[in-house]
């Protein structure tokens, strides 16, 4: 009996409370639970507070309510961030990730040293903590659990980041765009251009950067990573991070039942535009998208408006939630909404993922925020990319370079509106090579996700690989 319930792997999931963090823990923890797992899933009070708003959910914002109804053990709690609930979190997210290092890692030990007291059947035996945070081997050390990282980006951007010392050491970390030699050093990475590294990695204020560091060192201790990509698509480079700790690549990680998940991960409200994109032929429509934290300067925006009238294409445009990040409101050229009116829609948000499997859209202007990428690919989507900081700019190599899945906006420093029609007429053509290989890439992911699929493969060893830790443990 004692036996029994060690083997059934209780998890205490605990993503960075940011959209993009979120989305892929959720489908994270609906994909171990229907794999046997119980799980904690633990929100704070204000993404709480912001999905019960956005969502107008029900018993008391639970967003697991669904799951749990179908049998599924995942329980869900809430803890304070450490921040006021009126703090602007997503205005000023460089204050609040750095505070989150702190006050937010006394409300997690304070919680799991209740969680431990109350005797939970089955016994918690593994922490999934995000990379993103600097304290999941302290708070694993501390209760006896198995310490597993959720690294949510591609394994190449884990990769530069686990040799910032070989940066270092070759001058390239720091140099914003001083130095100009292709990087060949860095095991697994064949070649990546210094434009091509993360931000942390480039910044001249290393500062900045520090945050990401630890959280680095931090992973570096955890028993297993687990990451949201895909083997066959970042194969050599897996290869040597797995030599260096067990890392297993399980993505992509998108909620099962695509457009009709039960589970909305929406902090803000968002609409559908189904209706509005029935009404537009197939593959005409270009969605375009910064995600929910790009701050995007005021010309590039007025360049990417121009470039939309220029090219005269239909469009979804999820700007308005951007402008108000950057606090800057009338910021599209003036008319721009009333001359688009038949054609274009701008937006606050949306959900992105009934938008970019509608068979209207044949495009997607995007950041190259990593679960674009992956519900780009996922949806047949090429993409126009136009990455603004951190993961973004290593993403923007992945797609356009390795994968030939999009083109670039910017050709050197700065976007021209006529550089924008050009690329948006590439990409919306049918026979563009991009949409042929982005069907292709869907295929091999699609693949890899099946019961003979590497992503299948490597979650269930790694269940079997933690239930041993588990048991060394006990
Ligand atoms: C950031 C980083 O950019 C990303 O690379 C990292 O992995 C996580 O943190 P973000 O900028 O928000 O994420 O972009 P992205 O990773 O693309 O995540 C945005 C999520 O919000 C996606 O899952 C997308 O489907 C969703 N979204 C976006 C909506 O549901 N509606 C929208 O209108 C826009």
């Amino acid at each position: 009996m004692e036996l029994k319930k060690h083997l059934q792997p209780h998890a205490v999931l605990i993503p960075l409370p940011l959209q993009g963090h979120i989305n892929p823990f959720t489908h994270l923890a609906m994909k171990l639970a229907s794999k046997g797992f119980t799980i904690t899933f633990v929100g704070t009070e204000s993404t709480h507070q912001q999905m019960a708003k956005s969502q107008s959910l029900k018993d008391d914002g639970n967003p697991f309510s669904h799951a749990q109804k179908s049998g599924l053990d995942i329980r869900y709690a809430k803890i304070s961030d450490g921040f006021p609930l009126s703090f602007d979190r997503r205005a000023n997210v460089r204050q609040f990730v750095e505070g989150l290092s702190h006050v937010f890692q006394a409300h997690v030990d304070d919680f799991l040293e209740n969680l431990v007291l109350s005797k939970q059947n089955p016994p918690i035996s593994c922490i999934i903590a995000d990379s993103f945070h600097v304290w999941g081997s302290m708070i694993a050390k501390k209760y006896n659990l198995v310490n597993v990282s959720f690294w949510t980006e591609p394994a190449t951007v884990l990769t530069v980041l686990y040799h910032m010392d070989l940066l270092k050491s070759n001058g390239h970390f720091g140099c914003h765009g001083k130095h100009e030699d292709t990087i060949r050093y860095i095991p697994g990475i064949q070649a990546i251009q210094p434009e091509d590294l993360p931000s942390y990695c480039q910044d001249a204020d290393p500062s900045s950067s520090k945050y990401v560091f630890k959280c680095i060192e931090d992973a570096q201790k955890a028993d297993f990573v687990i990451g949201n990509t895909v083997q066959e698509l970042e194969s050599s480079t897996i290869s040597i991070l797995q030599e260096q700790q067990p890392f297993y690549a399980i993505g992509p990680i998108l909620p099962t039942n695509f457009t009709k998940s039960t589970i909305s991960t929406n902090l803000l409200p968002a609409s559908d535009y189904t209706d509005w994109l029935n009404t537009k032929q197939d593959g005409t429509v270009l969605y375009i998208s910064f995600g929910s934290l790009a701050n995007l300067s005021k010309q590039d925006i007025l360049e990417i408006a121009q470039g939309i009238l220029i090219s005269k294409v239909s469009f979804i445009w999820v700007l308005r939630h951007n402008i108000l990040v950057s606090g800057e409101r009338d910021i599209l050229p003036l008319g721009f909404e009333e001359e688009t009116a038949d054609r274009g829609l701008v937006v606050p948000w949306c959900s992105q993922l009934a938008v970019l499997s509608h068979p209207s859209v044949g495009g997607f202007l995007t950041h190259c925020g990593w679960n674009s990428v992956l519900e780009s690919i996922w949806c047949e989507v090429p993409m126009i990319c136009f990455p603004v900081t951190s993961d973004q700019l290593t993403n923007r190599k992945l797609v356009v370079d390795d994968w030939r899945i999009g083109v670039n906006l910017r050709t050197g420093r700065l976007i021209r509106r006529e550089g924008v029609a050009e690329n948006i007429g590439k990409i919306m053509s049918r026979s563009n090579e991009m949409k042929k290989n982005v069907e292709k890439t869907r295929m091999i992911v699609q693949n890899e996700l099946s019961d003979e699929g590497s992503s299948e493969k490597n979650l269930n060893q790694f269940i079997e690989d933690m239930k041993n830790k588990i048991l060394q443990k006990n």
